[in-house]
């Protein structure tokens, strides 16, 4: 195996029994569940317990597992006012892997790596995430901040200790969806960061942070910004031709579309979209979401031919949008999901773990001289 492979396109560098991509055929299975029917029938909760256990709990099971991720809600002492003492305009991505690696100071054993404990931190970091992004958020509008309340699920205790209001139980199922569509995607950049990390037997918080540095990037995790910041900068549902038809013209790339792995429909857009048509109507969002059907429209007839669709990201800025989420905080949520994904594929790397250490194709000179210096 010396065969250079650049972004290392179509190598396969670890086994899971997570989530199954069939790039050509557009199917995503969580430990062999389609994503759809996941999205419809689960709930959050569930499918990290699926992705951590490789099967669905029994009932008894998820009560448990809910008592304890709903337990561990609470910030350690004094990490609100860390939070505060950060400065109002840092960008929330920045803040939740500042936050994420700073739990480790809390934890008396942040090294302990055996399955069981690394299962307890991720519990504990996965439950954490959503108070790290409600806090700085009201922090920064001048707000004050929510306790959580571990009578809600997941969703609905982030969108409480946001707004200070309990969600509508649509807003809440949206929300949850929207977590369960995120949570896991195979060897994906970010997921690939954990393992790697992980595999040196650092430290369950250096590979999550390692991660959500990872995610932020405006190839991967970060496009759903890049959806948003687009819609926004067409003025009008009649300006949309015009606006793709330049950018392909100038060779630039239309965020949310297009994927390494998915050359059919991503079936995670094909649920987001539903979600997002839905959302749009029921909270007056209809030209946002016309904007962006209209922009699926004309990039199936310019650019479909070479296999690029619409991502998970793109329909999920308009949804984002409709639950009432500031911009910079649709990459935070996409981090918050998949932090169930990448703890999962921590456990599975720490299971059977040997240290990645790939090679690099040496292109350089060899036998060079050395040049003194008044020689250069
Ligand atoms: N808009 C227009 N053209 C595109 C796009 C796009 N979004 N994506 C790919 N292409 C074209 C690209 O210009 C190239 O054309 P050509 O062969 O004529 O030079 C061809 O398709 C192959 O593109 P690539 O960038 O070499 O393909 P890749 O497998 O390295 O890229 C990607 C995958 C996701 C980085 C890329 O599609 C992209 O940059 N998309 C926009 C950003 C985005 O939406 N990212 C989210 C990805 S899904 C969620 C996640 O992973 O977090």
């Amino acid at each position: 195996m010396s065969t250079f492979v650049k972004g290392l396109e179509g190598v396969v560098a670890a086994q899971t029994e997570m989530s199954f991509i069939d790039g050509q055929q557009g199917i995503l299975e969580y430990v062999g569940i389609p994503i759809g029917e996941l999205s419809e029938k689960s709930t959050f909760e569930e499918t990290v317990y699926l992705l951590w256990n490789r099967r669905l709990p029994k009932k008894d099971e998820l009560a448990q597992f809910q008592r304890e991720l709903r337990s561990r809600y609470y910030l350690p002492a004094g990490m609100a006012n860390r939070l505060m003492a950060l400065p109002m305009k840092a960008e929330p991505m920045h803040v939740l892997r500042t936050m994420v690696s700073a739990l480790s100071m809390h934890d008396e054993h942040p090294d302990a790596n055996d399955v069981e404990s690394a299962r307890i931190k991720s519990l504990f970091i996965l439950a954490r995430a959503p108070a790290i992004i409600a806090h700085f958020d009201r922090y920064r509008r001048g707000l004050h901040l929510i306790e959580p309340d571990p009578s809600l699920s997941f969703a609905a205790n982030f969108l409480y200790m946001l707004n200070g209001e309990k969600p509508t139980p649509t807003m809440e199922r949206a929300f949850d969806i929207c977590m369960i569509l995120h949570a896991d995607h195979g060897l994906n950049n970010s997921t690939f960061a954990a393992r790697v990390i992980i595999s040196t037997m650092s430290d369950v918080y250096s590979a999550l942070t390692g991660a959500l540095g990872s995610l932020r990037g405006p190839l991967h995790g970060g496009a759903n910004e890049g959806v948003m910041k687009m819609l926004n900068e067409i003025p009008s549902i009649d300006a949309v031709e015009d606006y793709v038809k330049g950018k392909l013209e100038r060779k630039e790339k239309i965020m949310g579309f297009g994927h390494r792995v998915y050359k059919t429909r991503d079936p995670r857009a094909l649920a987001l979209k539903k979600l997002a048509a839905q959302l749009a109507k029921d909270t007056g969002n209809e030209e946002l979401y016309i904007k962006s059907s209209r922009i699926e429209e004309i990039m199936e007839r310019e650019v479909a031919a070479k296999g690029i669709y619409p991502n998970v990201d793109f329909y999920s800025a308009t949804t984002y949008h409709c639950i009432g989420l500031r911009l910079d905080l649709f990459t935070p949520m996409f981090a918050m999901s998949r932090l169930g994904g990448w703890s999962g594929h921590i456990i599975e790397q720490l299971h059977d773990n040997r240290l990645f250490r790939p090679k690099a194709e040496y292109i350089g000179p060899h036998n060079a001289p050395y040049i003194p210096m008044d020689q250069r």
